[in-house]
This record gives structure tokens, sequence and C-alpha cells, in this order.
């Protein structure tokens, strides 16, 4: 059993969710050959670590730093855990990959293609781990989903449609300084919808982007970035992929719709205001969900134990999973680094087209 020291970088909203994953694994879990310990917490802000402190179940005391390099300096650890503001990963990560230290870093895995390609060479020859943040090639299924479709059950894939209508408002975008800034952070598309354009790829099989079209604007918000943005991606062999972005609708309704035709079957998923609904067809347009779900079911406690079902709601919890085995077992990454700057490469691609 192997125990992993984890530091975080940023102590903000996000962070919250890597403590309860981190938490999760605080002790012994079934068929796990690691542990994970929260040993340090860096954030120039006092209040925001006291907070995130609080929400750690480990019994170790936690040390505060003020800055990252100060921290390296005097701590050895085996995971940093990067939730800072887009613009300050590519600099974080670099830092704790030059100090030997594996990666979590949050999406989008950085804001330019050659920061993305830089830390990737970095890890390689260091031998480490990058993992990013795409949570919903966590959400159930879609592991499952995934290994089917690399081994052909669908067919091959045709296209894609996809619709992220995530309303947030102006207090959204002011509550802090680095939100809606190009330096910083993105709008629209590359906060928001770069999650469903990382889960699309990986539903069409991680082809290779080989031209974009897009189109952003800016309709009722106050910020630098967009609130609208439209791309139309095609893809070797053929295939496509369009996209809606925007964060104009309703806060309380947000809205995610997925569909991925293939030769021989289909996916559609939708989520709106919580309320979740999904259809896997096969050839013969026979319903395959309620035999997908089985399997999930069976396959998480069987692998992990019934704990594990609790964690569904957390897909952090599969992340952290995936890195600590890539680390004691080298085992592969489903979020890894390489995925994530296809996210990031798709992203850039439709705002470059776009005149941005
Ligand atoms: N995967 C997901 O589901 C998900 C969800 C939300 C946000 N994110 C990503 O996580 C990142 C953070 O988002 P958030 O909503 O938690 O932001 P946030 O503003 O709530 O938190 C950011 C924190 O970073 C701290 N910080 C700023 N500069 C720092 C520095 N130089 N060193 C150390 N700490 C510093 C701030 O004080 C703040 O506590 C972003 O990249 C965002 O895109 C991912």
């Amino acid at each position: 059993m192997q125990n992993l020291k984890v530091a975080i970088v940023g102590c903000g909203k996000v962070a919250g969710k890597h403590i309860k994953a981190i938490n999760y694994f605080n002790k012994e879990r079934k068929n796990t050959q690691f542990t994970l310990e929260l040993i340090a917490l860096i954030d120039p802000v006092e209040a925001a670590k006291e907070k995130i402190a609080n929400l750690y179940k480990g019994k170790n005391k936690i040390a505060y730093y003020v800055d990252l390099n100060k921290f390296f300096l005097k701590e050895n650890v085996d995971i940093l855990a990067i939730t800072t503001p887009s613009g300050l990963h590519y600099e974080q990560a670099k830092i704790a990959l030059n100090n030997h230290c594996h990666i979590l870093i949050e999406k989008p895995i950085t804001l330019e293609e050659n920061q993305a390609k830089e830390l990737l060479d970095l890890a390689e020859k260091s031998q480490l781990k990058i993992a990013v943040g795409h949570i919903y090639r966590y959400f159930p299924l879609i592991k499952n989903l995934y290994q089917d479709l690399k081994s052909g059950k669908f067919g091959k894939p045709l296209f894609g449609n996809v619709q992220v209508r995530w309303g947030h408002d102006q207090a959204y975008y002011d509550q802090a300084a680095w939100r809606g800034t190009r330096k910083f952070d993105g709008g629209a598309i590359m906060n928001q919808s770069i999650h469903a354009l990382d889960l699309m790829h990986a539903l069409l099989g991680e082809p290779y982007l080989v031209s974009t079209k897009g189109a952003v604007t800016k309709q009722i918000h106050q910020m630098e970035s967009e609130d609208l943005g439209y791309g139309i991606f095609e893809f070797e062999n053929n295939i496509w992929l369009v996209l809606e972005g925007t964060t104009n609708t309703d806060p309380k309704r947000p809205e995610a719709s997925f569909f991925v035709r293939y030769t021989q079957g289909e996916i559609r998923a939708s989520l709106l205001a919580g309320k979740i609904k999904f259809s896997i067809l096969n050839a013969d347009g026979q319903e395959l969900r309620n035999s997908y779900l089985m399997t999930e079911i069976k396959n998480r406690i069987s692998d992990k134990g019934f704990s594990f079902l609790g964690q569904i709601g957390n897909p952090h919890t599969g992340i952290y999973l995936d890195l600590a085995n890539a680390i004691v077992e080298n085992s592969p990454i489903f979020a890894d680094g390489e995925s994530g700057l296809h996210a990031l490469q798709m992203v850039l691609a439709l705002y470059q087209d776009a005149g941005v």
C-alpha cells in the first residue's frame, strides 16, 4: 500500500470537489494499492485555505503556503492538484513537473496549445503523470461505452451534436477579476463547453481534427470573452461535430444535450435542471440503457465495493483513482494530458476561425 501525499494550489470552488475525492481515499479501499493524504494548501488568501482545510477529514496536520515555489523549497509531494484560475495552470504545472511531482490539473489544461505540448513533453521526459479535470469522462457508463466504441460494437462514428446551455448571471463573472478574461479564463466555450467537447471527442473515438468553423459573440454579459459560440468540427474519416455553447440561459436550468450517431447505433443524453435522460440504441434500434446501467452498477460494486456507488455524484473521485493507479501501477489515465490537449485544440481552432 502506497501513501500518496497531495497538495492543492488554489483553494476556491473546485478545490472542494478535490477534497471530497481525497477524503474518500484517505483510508484503504477495496482493490486499491494506495491511500491519499492532503499535506498542504497553497493560496495567497488565508480564509480560502481555512475553508478548504475544514472540509478535509484526514487526521494529519495540513501546512499552509502562500507561494508555490516556496512550498517546493520545503516539501515533497507525490501529486499537486492545480485548481487556480486557468491562466495560471501552465506556470504552476511547470513548477510542479520540474520538482518531480505528478499533477492533476483542472480544465482547461492551459490556455495555449504550445504550453500544453510543453507540459506533455516535460512529463514524458521525467516519467511523470498528468491528469486533467475533464470530469464528464467519469460520469457513469462513459468508460464502458468508450471501451465498447473502441472495440467496434457500434460500428464507425458518423457525427455528433452537442448543446451546452449553462446559464450564468453577471454575478458569476463579477465574483473574481479573472473570470471571463481572455488571459485567465475565456468564455462560454473555453470555460463551460470544453467539458462537452472533450466528452464528444471521446465518444467519436478521439479522431484527428481536420478543420473547424467557429463563431463567437457576446450578447448579455459584461466581460471580455464570449457568452455564445458555435463550432463545426471536421475530423479524419469524415466524422463531424456541431457545438452550441452559451451562458446566456436561465442559471436555474442548466442544460447539456449530446447526440452521437454511429453506423450501428446511437447515443443520446440530456441533462436539464438536474434531470438526466439517456438512451443507447444498437443497430436494430433496440434500447441498451438498462443493460448498461446494470453492468455499471455490478462493475462498480465488484471492483470497488458499495461505497464507490456513493461517489457517482463526485466524478473527481474517478480522476484521482485513475491518477493514483497510474502512479502505483503505471495504468492509463482516461482524462490524461493528451486528451486535455485535444479538447484545448478544438476550442482554440474554433476561436481562431471566429477571429478571436
Ligand atoms: N472540473 C470542473 O468541474 C471545474 C469546475 C469549476 C472550475 N474548474 C476549473 O478550476 C479552476 C479554478 O476554478 P474555481 O471556480 O475553483 O476558481 P476560484 O476563483 O473559486 O478559485 C481559485 C483560487 O485560486 C487562488 N489563487 C489565485 N492565484 C493564485 C496563485 N498564484 N497561487 C495560489 N492560489 C491562487 C484564489 O485565491 C482562489 O482561492 C479553473 O481553471 C476552472 O476552469 C473546473
